[in-house]
């Protein structure tokens, strides 16, 4: 499961290149349109991996999967049109239509179905739905904060006090049916849930995550490799390499150039059958692994729960987002940039909506979306 993680740290972790010039075009609300920057199909599949011809819904629209039109991604309260949710199981914060951090609940078939910030919540925290809480927690209406359902107490042996880290506090883990706290560097672990944030387990110890130089072994953790001297860590070895330097000349022929590894092949803006390589990295990595450092400091101050327990840590009010979200949205603007098509096409999915939202007017608060937490959220549910 950790590895997935990797995801959150994609430039940390990079696969390989395609290799063709990819081409889309942009179109916004009410155009036809045959995907959009939001959804789940694009995140894991190919965020960069376009299909010729594709039109893409630019920022702050999702391509509404029945009508194929553009529709403006949907506030709190507002209305959505799929993935429905009533809390019954994990609710999904993106691909139903709702700025991301948002779900559509529809409390039954027959109800209006609406943007809400569901299941985000942890044990311990003051609510006054269960649907506030976290999946598997509920709302105790006396004592008024989030417990574990009765239905999986049901299922706890004696003795037992958490299946999983969910039914924990902030900056512990579930080992063995106990909650324990995570611990930091130097110390010893078998899972890196078990080590402190901005930690992680290599060869059996908490090691400081992006520490590790070239040829280090990533196979345990992806997040170990130093990016700030542009170190990732690639999928093919499982060890820590440099970033290649641009490769020149067109890549829409693999015959004449091959993009390395942080590279796309886009197609050229002045003519369309030419590819060239673009870096999705930015230039000045330090700036990046300074973001994440802060990120992680943050969480660990404020005692956030695990990224990968199953909360919906994108929510508006959840612990993460209501202390970290601008070092959040530092990580996304530090590491990755827009290149060429993507660019110019300004079809960031996270800084034409939320990021930049709150940095030009910082009262009008809206939740942090990054693009990697959904993949957080999302992860220890699909495996
Ligand atoms: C809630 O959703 C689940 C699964 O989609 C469904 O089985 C259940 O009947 C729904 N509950 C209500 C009250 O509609
Ligand atoms: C709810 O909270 C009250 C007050 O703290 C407590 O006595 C009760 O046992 C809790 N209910 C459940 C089901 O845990
Ligand atoms: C850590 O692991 C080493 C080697 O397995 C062991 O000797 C040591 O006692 C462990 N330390 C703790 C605090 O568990
Ligand atoms: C575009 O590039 C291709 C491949 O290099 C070339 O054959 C073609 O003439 C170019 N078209 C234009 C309009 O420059």
């Amino acid at each position: 499961m950790y590895k997935l993680t990797s995801l959150f740290l994609f430039l940390l972790f990079i696969s390989c290149s395609q290799q063709q010039c990819t081409d889309f075009s942009c179109v916004t609300e009410g155009m036809k349109c045959t995907g959009d920057f939001t959804s789940l199909g694009i995140i894991f599949d190919n965020l960069y991996t376009y299909d010729n011809n594709a039109r893409y819904c630019s920022s702050g629209y999702y391509c509404h999967r029945d009508q194929q039109k553009c529709i403006k991604l949907g506030q709190e309260g507002e209305a959505c049109y799929q993935n429905y949710c009533n809390g019954t199981q994990p609710c999904s914060p993106v691909g139903n239509g709702c700025l991301p951090g948002l779900s559509c609940y529809r409390q039954s078939i027959e109800a209006p179905a609406t943007c809400q910030y569901l299941q985000y919540l942890m044990i311990g925290e003051e609510c006054s739905t269960s649907l506030q809480c976290a999946y598997t927690l509920e709302c105790n209406q006396s004592s008024g904060l989030c417990e574990i359902s009765q239905k999986f107490r049901d299922l706890m042996p004696s003795g037992v006090e958490c299946l999983a880290g969910l039914h924990c506090q902030g900056g512990q883990y579930c080992g063995n049916g106990k909650c324990l706290n995570a611990v930091g560097v130097g110390q010893n672990c078998t899972d890196p849930q078990e080590c402190q944030y901005g930690t992680t387990c290599n060869n059996q110890i908490c090691t400081v995550v992006m520490s590790k130089g070239e040829g280090s072994s990533c196979e345990d953790a992806y997040d170990l490799c130093d990016i700030s001297e542009n170190f990732y860590c690639n999928d093919n070895t499982l060890e820590c390499t440099k970033l290649s330097s641009l490769v020149q000349g067109d890549c829409s022929d693999s015959s004449i150039a091959v993009c390395e590894n942080g590279q796309k092949c886009l197609c050229s803006s002045s003519n369309r059958t030419l590819g060239q390589c673009e870096s999705v990295a930015t230039s000045n990595l330090g700036q990046c692994k300074t973001a994440f450092t802060s990120f992680y400091t943050c969480l660990k101050d404020n005692n956030s729960p695990l990224l990968l327990s199953g909360i919906n840590i994108i929510a508006k009010d959840s612990v993460g987002m209501k202390n970290c979200y601008q070092n959040f949205c530092n990580i996304y603007t530090s590491c990755t940039q827009y290149p060429g098509s993507l660019g110019m096409c300004n079809n960031d999915p996270i800084l034409n909506t939320i990021c930049s939202a709150v940095s030009s007017s910082p009262s009008n608060f809206l939740p942090s979306i990054n693009l990697f937490l959904f993949i957080l959220f999302i992860i220890p549910f699909i495996l």
